[in-house]
């Protein structure tokens, strides 16, 4: 059956699960509003919509990686799974736990398990501890004693991420930045979580090292087993170490889709617009692809106040009326592949139109 078949007759099976895997995280209608007060009485004027109703799961063993530009709500969406955040609605699911609203006691346990990777190595290390005390602080604060002791747990740890047992009494201010999220990602791994949250891992990297820590995570998740949830900004960090990748906009999910499928054809125009921004060494090839450099115009619009309809449209190249007063759901159009858009890109263009047609009618 070819893709606009499928679309016709909308008896599209839901993404199967890669063979044996289960979701660990289930989020379902995720929902972040920060209140704006003000006045006197310091009254709820309105609302940052930061996350505005997300629905996505990652599989164990998998790497769903999360791309947008700043201010998506990225960072937000990974403090809510990770629980340092509450969500304002919707339900987070943690292996069949439902942990949306549990307090600090009862996340306590689970806080072993789901582990976060901050963006920036310098202000994440505190500057005045050993590596040792750092990469050693999850034992202490969990009340866990390791087999062996302390010392040579995080020795092991230490040399699990690439850097020397001896650097356990140096301090961060003596390593580079690779090195230090290297420190991070070996403090994330004492307690051995299920699942790791990066937000941003190498944001704050050279390029040429970037490439090392994302190779880095990659052989853990081989060696451990770990469900990874990776931020980025652009879709090239993400590309090698993803195996689905969703794609935020202004709180919201535009589209989700196996790695390949959704590099090879994104449909999204907004993805397009950000896979166009991806450098192709060769020009030639980036001619073939059909892949000319797509330019954003205007800003993202403010979270507070979001376009009607769909949240792109002020910026989309593709809008019609219908895209103002509709907003499009997020639906399969391809086995693996959810997209949020009345006129996605592709061979289901004049299906998926048509449908948004009748349903403006
Ligand atoms: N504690 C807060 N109070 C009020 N607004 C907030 C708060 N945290 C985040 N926001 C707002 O929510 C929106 C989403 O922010 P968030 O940090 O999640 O985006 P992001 O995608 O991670 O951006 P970046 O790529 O710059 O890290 C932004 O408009 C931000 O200003
Ligand atoms: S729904 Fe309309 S405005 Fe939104 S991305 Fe699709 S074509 Fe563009
Ligand atoms: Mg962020």
């Amino acid at each position: 059956m070819t893709d606009t078949q499928a679309t016709q007759t909308a008896e599209i099976p839901p993404p199967a699960p890669a063979s044996g895997r289960e979701p660990l995280l289930k989020v379902t209608g995720l929902t972040r509003h920060f209140p704006i007060k003000g006045g006197l009485l310091r009254r709820q004027t309105g609302a940052v919509r930061a996350v505005d109703g997300i629905d996505f799961t990652v599989n164990a063993g998998e790497t769903l990686g999360v791309v947008g530009e700043s201010g998506c709500g990225k960072s937000t969406m990974g403090r809510l799974v990770t629980r340092l955040d509450e969500p304002t609605r919707g339900t987070i699911e943690f292996a069949g736990t439902d942990i949306s609203h549990l307090g600090v006691g009862a996340m306590r346990p689970l806080r072993r398990d789901i582990q976060m990777i901050f963006q920036d190595p310098y202000s994440s290390l505190n500057p005045r501890h050993t590596v040792g005390t750092i990469v050693g602080a999850p034992f202490k604060l969990q009340g866990v004693e390791p087999e062996g002791g302390v010392r040579k747990a995080v020795q092991e740890l230490l040399e699990l991420c690439g850097l020397s047992p001896e650097h356990y009494n140096r301090y961060p201010h003596e390593f580079s930045g690779g090195q230090r999220q290297r420190i991070g990602i070996a403090r994330a791994l004492a307690l051995k979580p299920k699942m790791i949250v990066a937000d941003e891992p190498v944001s704050a990297l050279d390029v040429s090292i970037q490439a090392q820590v994302v190779n880095l995570l990659d052989d853990l998740q081989q060696e451990l087993g770990l469900t990874y949830l990776i931020i980025a900004h652009d879709l090239s960090v993400v590309r090698h170490v993803s195996d689905r990748v969703a794609v935020m906009y202004l709180g919201k999910i535009v589209e989700i889709a196996d790695r390949d499928s959704l590099y090879r054809s994104p449909m999204h125009p907004y993805t397009n617009a950000l896979m166009s921004a991806v450098p192709v060494p060769d020009p030639r090839r980036r001619q073939r692809a059909g892949r000319e450099r797509i330019l954003l115009k205007g800003d993202v619009p403010s979270p507070i106040n979001p376009p009607s309809g769909c949240r792109f449209r002020t910026r989309c190249w593709k809008a019609q009326e219908v895209c103002a007063t509709q907003e499009p759901a997020l639906v399969a159009l391809k086995t693996g592949h959810q997209v949020a858009c009345h006129f996605p890109e592709g061979s289901e263009v004049a299906g998926a139109a048509d449908k948004a047609g009748d349903k403006a009618s």
